[in-house]
């Protein structure tokens, strides 16, 4: 989807120029809002959607309407997951995905399929104040999305999450070898199940193609201690790529399988 980036109808001081900087950060065209309709202003600029940007939120407009960039669970899974860093037991604060991903305090971690940037956020709380967290999207739409939407999140873990517009095979073939701890995938899954809200915009603008065999090898290059690839049950592309599950609760929708980094 081609877009645009611009303010709401009445733009607060700053707003503008706030835009115009979020625009050249993710190569996009900023268009003055002008008082008039987001549908005139998409028209006119022969896009096909545009970003809306204030302070507080990073809104879609697309076709089908607006959509308020949200990191869906991912806020609350990231709350669970620092309650569990001070010392939380409560068996209901357990986040599938931190725990297969053994993410630990300090961690640099690479999630190389950000969607919308819920695991991205998790990764960023697990990983702790030393910790970072780098999200590749290859959809320019979503990678401008969601990174505007995480500079606007008020929860630290935001803070450390850095979305880049990349393709993640091209991105790992130029990555220095061991140069994250811990890399992720979780690719568009090809037997999808109904997702809550937010995500039928996002299979729209998302990159489907599957893990490339090679693609994890060169992870497995680029990761110090393991891959994390994630899979929608019953887990088919897991097999595809010869992987074998971690054990998972009964019922799981999400499957997770470890794999070890090149030369550990
Ligand atoms: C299932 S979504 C990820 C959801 C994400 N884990 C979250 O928590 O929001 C997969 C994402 O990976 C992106 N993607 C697919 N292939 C990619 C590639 N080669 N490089 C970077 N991103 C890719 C898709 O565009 C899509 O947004």
């Amino acid at each position: 989807m081609r877009l645009v980036v611009t303010t709401p109808l009445h733009p607060a001081p700053g707003d503008d120029e706030a835009a115009r900087l979020a625009a050249q950060r993710h190569g996009l065209v900023h268009v003055a809002r002008d008082r008039r309709p987001i549908s005139r202003v998409v028209a006119a600029a022969g896009a096909e959607g545009a970003l809306v940007l204030s302070r507080a939120r990073a809104v879609l407009a697309a076709r089908d309407g607006e959509h308020v960039w949200s990191a869906g669970m991912g806020v609350l899974r990231a709350r669970r997951v620092l309650a569990r860093r001070a010392g939380e037991r409560d068996p209901t604060t357990h986040d599938p995905f931190a725990e297969a991903a053994g993410i630990g305090p300090g961690d640099r971690v690479l999630d190389c399929t950000a969607g919308l940037g819920a695991d991205a956020l998790v990764a960023a709380a697990a990983a702790g104040p030393d910790g970072a967290v780098v999200g590749l999207e290859s959809s320019r739409a979503l990678a401008a999305w969601t990174g505007e939407g995480m500079r606007r999140l008020a929860l630290e873990p935001a803070r450390r999450v850095e979305i880049r517009h990349a393709d993640h095979a091209a991105f790992l073939a130029a990555a220095a070898p061991g140069s994250f701890d811990v890399v992720v995938f979780d690719p568009m899954f090809r037997y999808a199940r109904a997702e809550p809200g937010g995500f039928d915009v996002v299979r729209r603008l998302a990159d489907p193609r599957p893990l490339a065999p090679e693609t994890l090898e060169a992870a497995r290059r680029v990761a110090r201690r393991w891959v994390l690839v994630k899979d929608g049950a019953p887990g088919w592309d897991l097999t595809r790529l010869g992987l074998v599950p971690l054990p998972s609760a009964r019922g799981a929708h999400r499957y997770y399988a470890r794999v070890p980094a090149l030369g550990r």
